[in-house]
């Protein structure tokens, strides 16, 4: 049983936060007692999907059910060309464009609903400032990312990004979003692609990538680059003491 303190969401929401991955074997008593070791309020718990009585017993002591995350993979082939819509081009972003791929973030994820927003007890604010503050840490570099790649319109405004980190052979996407004035014009699409070839060139042989189940947009997108499902989780938060019905 993996269960850490996570100091940024401490931060971040005010609760002392542990989080952790629920294994087949583990029990949902060794949970509730390491949390309470940890001195935690609140435990985010990733559940694999298989570990369905795991997700039951969490459920059972209080747990909420606060997203399905779906993980693909796919093999990385020689690089490909891409094509963008006229008038945009790409390029790496570095700490310079912190500021910009904020503000994008912010309004690209103010209606999402990530495993944040889906618990009343967490502020909706500081649920909304989790992806402007990641993107803008993902450009000051590693560890948060290994490379950024933005879309920038004619004007020289950043239309979109994609976070990537690397290690060893394995390449993941991490966090992307598309301002949105400029959606449904290809340009995810484009940033995947993009990042399929810095893969590529970074000698890697497969690249990751996961989100909500419901987001079927960017699943489409993966899935026509080759992508397949490899593995998914339940994230619940389970509240200690846990409420009891
Ligand atoms: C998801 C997101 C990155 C897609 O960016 P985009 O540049 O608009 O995507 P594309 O133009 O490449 O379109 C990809 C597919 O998604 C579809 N799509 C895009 N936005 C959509 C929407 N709001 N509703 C329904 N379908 C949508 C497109 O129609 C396209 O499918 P199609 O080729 O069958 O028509 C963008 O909407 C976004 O930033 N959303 C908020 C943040 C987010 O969800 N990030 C991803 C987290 S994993």
């Amino acid at each position: 049983m993996s269960l850490e303190l996570s100091p940024l969401e401490h931060a971040r929401f005010g609760f002392v936060t542990a989080r952790g991955e629920l294994a087949p074997e583990a029990s949902i008593d060794a949970v509730l007692q390491r949390a309470h070791e940890l001195g935690a309020e609140v435990v985010m718990l990733r559940v694999p999907t298989s570990n369905l009585r795991g997700a039951q017993q969490a459920l059972a002591e209080g747990a909420i059910l606060a997203d399905t995350l779906v993980y693909y993979e796919a093999a990385v082939g020689d690089p490909a060309p891409v094509t963008l819509a006229a008038g945009l081009h790409h390029r790496m972003l570095g700490p310079q464009d912190a500021q910009e791929v904020e503000t994008l973030a912010r309004a690209a994820f103010r209606d999402y609903v990530g495993h944040y927003h889906a618990d009343d007890r967490l502020s909706r604010e500081a649920a909304d400032e989790t992806y402007a503050s990641w993107a803008s840490r993902s450009c000051e570099g590693p560890p948060v990312a290994d490379a950024v790649i933005g879309v920038e319109d004619n004007d020289g405004s950043i239309v979109g990004f994609i976070t990537l980190r690397r290690a060893g052979e394995l390449a993941s996407i991490e966090l992307n979003a598309v301002s949105p004035d400029h959606q449904r014009r290809g340009i995810y699409a484009g940033l995947v692609g993009l990042s399929m070839n810095w893969a590529s060139q970074q000698g890697c042989r497969k690249v990751s990538v996961s989100t909500q189940l419901n987001n079927v947009s960017v699943q489409k997108v993966w899935c026509r680059f080759g992508f397949e499902p490899a593995r998914s989780y339940y994230t619940l938060h389970l509240w200690i003491p846990a409420p009891r019905s």
